[in-house]
């Protein structure tokens, strides 16, 4: 068996659709990044969506067009890819980390409170493993200190509360399609919001701050800079996988539900772990994007071994996320680390074993996975 933790799904579509720009002139400012943020917004129900090399760069060229700096501060789970971090760093501001809640991994709202001071600018939070924080109690925390919402929605396409997308909750929302999240573009991401001249902004400068795209140039090669700037844009290559990969998302989601939902079913009441949670009801829809499994606390110090045996069978695994952001060598050293601050985030990282419900992963690949974790487990057990 080999089942590898993440593969994307790339079908005969997506290499015509990317020859088809390879055979033509335009690889850069053309239709079809455009094309696929008017596809994106369908998607997601959003007015606004802005194409970005990657959801870093999204959420950095957010940050930058707010105009952070050394002086402010951004609420920032503990429990999360480093990026959400750095997109705040990367502005001079500092990501003040809150801890996660035990149960599902996400941001400890009773704890934002407590961390929000008079440099604080925003709140990020992070839909973990795709099921969506509870964004109705994040906005009104920032509503009562006026604070910016930045939802980073890199695990979160085709998660929803009471039937809107995540991201919509929020002022931003930034989306990933790196290659193993639920649908790709090899590298790249979207910003969706509400807000016309923020998008305007973006836009600006997401390409250098010039004034005038390539189609709005009367004279070829003149234009005028009117801010600073990235080149953060999405080429047409990339955007010619995402309008292919966009429609296959329906299907994905359809699968990696089913595969969850038969995984769940699978281990339970395997002694000495236990899975996140992954709602899928009429109020809140995850997207599942994996499912951690998380080891009892005095197991924990046996994951590496665990983590080999299911890959001696071909079982790709991984873990979401290595370590808490503060945790990790760059802030620790930044600003220090206490272990006491983030017990769960901590619990979380170093406890925790991420299998794959992806769609490339058949319903008798979930079965042969469960099953030898069951074994790996009854032996480990005792
Ligand atoms: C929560 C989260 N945010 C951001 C990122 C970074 O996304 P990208 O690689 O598109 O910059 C990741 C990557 O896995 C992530 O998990």
């Amino acid at each position: 068996m080999n089942i590898p933790f993440g593969m994307p799904i790339i079908g005969e579509e997506e290499k015509l659709a990317v020859m088809k720009v390879l055979e033509g002139s335009i690889l850069v400012h053309g239709p079809l990044a455009t094309k696929f943020e008017d596809d994106f917004c369908k998607y997601t129900g959003s007015p606004y969506s802005v194409s970005v090399s990657s959801c870093t760069a999204g959420m950095h060229l957010v940050y930058f067009a707010l105009g952070y700096g050394p002086n402010d501060e951004v609420i920032i789970p503990a429990q999360t890819h480093v990026a959400t971090a750095h997109a705040v760093e990367l502005t001079g501001a500092r990501a003040v980390f809150v801890d996660a809640e035990l149960t599902t991994g996400n941001i400890d709202i009773d704890a934002i409170e407590a961390a929000i001071t008079p440099k604080t600018r925003a709140i990020a939070v992070v839909h973990y493993l795709g099921v969506p924080v509870d964004m109705p109690r994040i906005l009104d925390i920032a509503k009562k200190h006026n604070l910016f919402v930045v939802e980073d929605c890199a695990l979160a396409p085709g998660a929803k509360i009471d039937n809107i997308h995540v991201g919509l909750y929020g002022d931003v929302g930034v989306f990933s399609f790196y290659p193993v999240k639920h649908f790709t573009t090899a590298e790249g991401g979207m910003i969706i919001l509400k807000d016309e001249n923020l998008a305007k902004r973006l836009r600006l400068l997401k390409a250098f701050g010039v004034d005038k795209t390539y189609s709005e140039r009367k004279e070829p090669g003149v234009y005028d800079t009117v801010a600073l700037g990235f080149n953060y844009r999405m080429s047409e290559i990339h955007a010619a996988i995402g309008i292919e990969q966009i429609k296959k998302l329906p299907l994905f989601l359809e699968k990696r539900r089913e595969n969850f939902e038969l995984l769940k079913k699978n281990l339970e009441e395997v002694r000495g772990l236990r899975l996140l949670p992954q709602p899928y009801n009429d109020k809140k829809q995850s997207c599942h994007y994996c499912a951690g499994v998380i080891l009892d606390e005095n197991l924990m110090s046996r994951r590496g071994e665990i983590i080999t045996k299911l890959g001696q069978k071909g079982i790709g695994t991984s873990v979401y996320y290595p370590q808490p952001v503060p945790r990790m060598t760059y802030y620790k050293e930044k600003y220090g680390y206490e272990h006491a601050k983030y017990p769960n985030a901590t619990r979380i990282s170093d406890g925790n074993i991420a299998l794959t419900v992806a769609p490339h992963v058949t319903p008798e690949q979930i079965v042969f996975m469960t099953n030898e974790l069951k074994a790996i487990m009854k032996d480990i057990n005792g």
